[in-house]
């Protein structure tokens, strides 16, 4: 980091995310991006979504009547493919705007999923279900209190051998982050407010944890706010210690959300995980 009055935060010590997803102004940019088949800011690529839920509803055995989880769904792109093949979803997310886009595609081809507004850090996720999917490596943003409450949580949501699928950031991706800063009039182009406002980008890395933090600092001269994202690469032996302490089984490993092979050196690997016999 150059020489600056900036100074490394505590791991952690600041969550943020919910507040950037629901953010007025923000959200109606991510929804866009959600929606452009081949942004990847937000969601895969869609030629790649459709890939996914091929999988996901192979190797889940997944049928219709059959119950899904989608945690942080987003505006819906997985769910509703899934709903399409007649699978009762259930999506959460904590994006307003997301959710009621999500649901006027379902209200409007008549699909069995229902979108909920919730934060799934503390609210009611429901019960029954045959699968949870937690997509786009949002594991890896959350601390690790955070993904220890999240996955007990979801393991009481599922039925007896049901699956937790999710990708999450691998450990060789850290060795691609820099600490840095950057400051700029309307940085990313007037993403962060829609008013003229001075933007600093710091990106600190905490080499001990594999961890990175991404924070902004959006100054209108009115108001100044403060976005933190956190990035924790895990190994397969973290991210399997984490699943085993809340009760579900060592996972099958996969290179990716789509099944690919599991490459150690990948910057992302998938797990699918079942209920541990209580
Ligand atoms: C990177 S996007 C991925 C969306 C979707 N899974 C996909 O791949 O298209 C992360 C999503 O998680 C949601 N999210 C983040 N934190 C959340 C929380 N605590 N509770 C519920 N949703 C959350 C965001 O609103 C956003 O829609």
């Amino acid at each position: 980091m150059p020489s600056s009055p900036l100074s490394r935060p505590e791991p952690f010590s600041v969550f943020t995310t919910p507040a950037f997803w629901d953010d007025p102004h923000i959200s109606a940019q991510m929804l866009a991006l959600h929606l452009d088949p081949d942004a990847v800011p937000a969601s895969r690529p869609h030629a790649v979504i459709d890939r996914s839920v091929a999988w996901l509803v192979d190797v889940l055995d997944l049928h219709p009547g059959s119950r899904v989880l989608d945690l942080g769904c987003g505006p819906g792109l997985y769910a509703c493919r899934l709903a399409r093949q007649g699978i009762a979803v259930t999506g959460l997310d904590v994006s307003r705007r997301s959710i009621a886009h999500a649901r006027s595609v379902a209200d409007a081809e008549g699909l069995p999923a229902e979108f909920r507004r919730a934060d799934y850090l503390q609210d009611d996720l429901g019960h029954g279900y045959d699968a949870a999917i937690f997509v786009y490596e949002d594991f890896c943003v959350l601390s690790p209190d955070q993904r220890a409450g999240l996955l007990r949580r979801t393991r009481a949501a599922l039925n007896e051998g049901g699956a937790v699928v999710m990708d999450v950031t691998a450990a060789p991706r850290f060795d691609h982050e820099h600490p840095g800063v950057v400051r700029e009039h309307d940085l990313m182009g007037g993403f962060w407010a829609p008013s003229p406002y001075v933007g600093t980008h710091e990106t600190w890395t905490y080499p001990e944890l594999r961890l990175v933090l991404d924070r902004y600092t959006i100054d209108t001269g009115t108001e100044v706010r403060q976005f933190c994202n956190w990035l924790h690469c895990l190994t397969p032996a973290e991210v399997t210690a984490e699943l085993v302490a809340a009760g579900l089984t060592e996972p099958e490993l996969f290179g990716d959300i789509t099944g690919a092979p599991f490459d150690p050196t990948g910057p992302t690997f998938a797990v699918i995980s079942r209920t541990a016999p209580s």
